[in-house]
């Protein structure tokens, strides 16, 4: 049985030759991130130090070939063949939650801006895998703890479609961990794409009183609360609402060093949360929300996109964080320059919203949810 060794964690694990190096990564819960897991968004980057794995089938933007050469791998796309040692590329701040399985009703929707919706949910129970009963959940219980997650982290949800049948995609959650864990409810901001499996159930299937599922939390492009320096979020779209959950937390921590939001829409009726943005700005003289709107801007207003608005206005990166979500077009072209730009990877924290890979959207069973 090949060995994976990881000697700055002490752990030497046990694995089935051509295997998945982030599934058995993920099964002994090594601190590991991951998020498309199929070598597209280079989450799950981490060091070959010893051995050889069989690695293909990634994007060359999520692993560039100087990366590969100092002995970078992603884990999603490397098959075992033989024994490994490997180093973890970020360890800083690690936190993992326990991931739970809740069962969640639907408060409220609320339309944000055309086609965008915020889902409010509380949480009324737990659920279980059952295993050999195909989609159906099992055993319900009670909820015995506050759901607890770090702000940027998001949950799969799963609904109900017209037929009855599961359908499951991720969500980052809105709110701050704060408020979810005292008030028992979890929102999201969804947007409503046309012909979308889960989300265009929203307002149809998804109403007020609708039970769904949850799964998580998982990502992590996470706040670093031990962090000092610049805060930098950016978001596309709805990629909004875990990027206010950043900011409002590092606010909410105390932070003191600058903390910069950058909103980006692709039209100007697309804007949302424009008045917690200046709220915010009022309470917190270290806070800046910039609102890009790309084709449309009123007179006034910024325009253009969101990625050319943060390097127009900050040319030096030292001692930053930057976090991004929304659209994997803006995360992957902003992380590429912000690393051209020589912040280290480690300080790029994102999660792009990549939509489900085809067999994941034919055939997901719930518990290969994130597995
Ligand atoms: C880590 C993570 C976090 C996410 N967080 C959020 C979030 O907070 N809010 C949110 O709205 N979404 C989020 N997403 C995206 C979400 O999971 C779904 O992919 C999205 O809602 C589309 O699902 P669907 O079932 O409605 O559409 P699908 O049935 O999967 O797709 C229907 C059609 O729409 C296209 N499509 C899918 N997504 C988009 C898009 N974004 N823009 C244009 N066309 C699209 C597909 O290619 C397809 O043609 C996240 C994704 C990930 C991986
Ligand atoms: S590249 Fe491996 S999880 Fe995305």
């Amino acid at each position: 049985m090949p060995i994976i060794s990881i000697p700055a964690l002490g752990l030497r694990l046990q694995a089935n030759a051509d295997e998945n190096l982030l599934k058995v990564l993920r099964r002994h819960r090594v601190p590991i991130g991951w998020s498309c897991k199929r070598g597209e968004c280079g989450s799950c980057k981490c060091v070959l130090e010893r051995g050889e794995v069989d690695l293909r089938g990634y994007q060359p933007g999520a692993l560039p070939g100087a990366q590969r050469e100092q002995g970078i791998i992603l884990a999603c796309s490397s098959r075992i063949v033989g024994d490994v040692q490997l180093a973890l590329v970020d360890t800083d701040d690690y936190i993992e939650h326990p991931v739970r399985r809740l069962r969640c009703r639907v408060l409220w929707l609320r339309e944000l801006a055309p086609e965008v919706f915020a889902l409010r949910l509380g949480i009324v129970g737990t659920w279980a895998h059952a295993q050999g009963q195909g989609d159906e959940p099992g055993a319900d219980g009670e909820v015995d703890a506050p759901f607890v997650f770090s702000a940027g982290q998001y949950a799969h949800l799963k609904a109900r479609d017209a037929d009855g049948a599961w359908i499951g995609r991720d969500f980052s959650m809105a709110g701050t961990p704060v408020e979810a864990e005292y008030d028992g409810e979890l929102e999201f901001h969804i947007r409503r794409t046309t012909g979308g499996a889960f989300s265009g159930l929203l307002g149809g299937t998804i109403v007020a009183g609708t039970e769904l599922l949850l799964e998580g939390p998982m990502g992590r492009a996470y706040f670093r609360p031990r962090h000092e320096g610049p805060l930098y979020a950016v978001a596309a779209g709805t990629g909004l609402g875990p990027m206010l959950s950043v900011v409002q937390t590092a606010l909410d921590n105390g932070k003191t060093d600058p903390v910069v939001l950058y909103a980006g829409f692709r039209h100007v009726s697309e804007a949302y949360g424009v008045e917690l943005m200046e709220q915010l700005a009022k309470r917190h003289a270290n806070f800046r929300a910039h609102v890009v709107v790309e084709f449309d801007a009123p007179g006034g207003a910024r325009g253009g996109r969101v990625g050319d608005a943060l390097f127009a206005d900050v040319a030096d990166f030292r001692d930053a964080k930057v976090y991004l979500a929304g659209s994997p077009a803006m995360v992957e072209a902003v992380s590429a320059e912000l690393l051209a730009r020589g912040l280290a990877a480690r300080d790029v924290h994102a999660d792009a919203f990549y939509a489900p890979a085809p067999r994941a959207v034919a055939e997901q069973q719930p518990d290969e949810a994130q597995g």
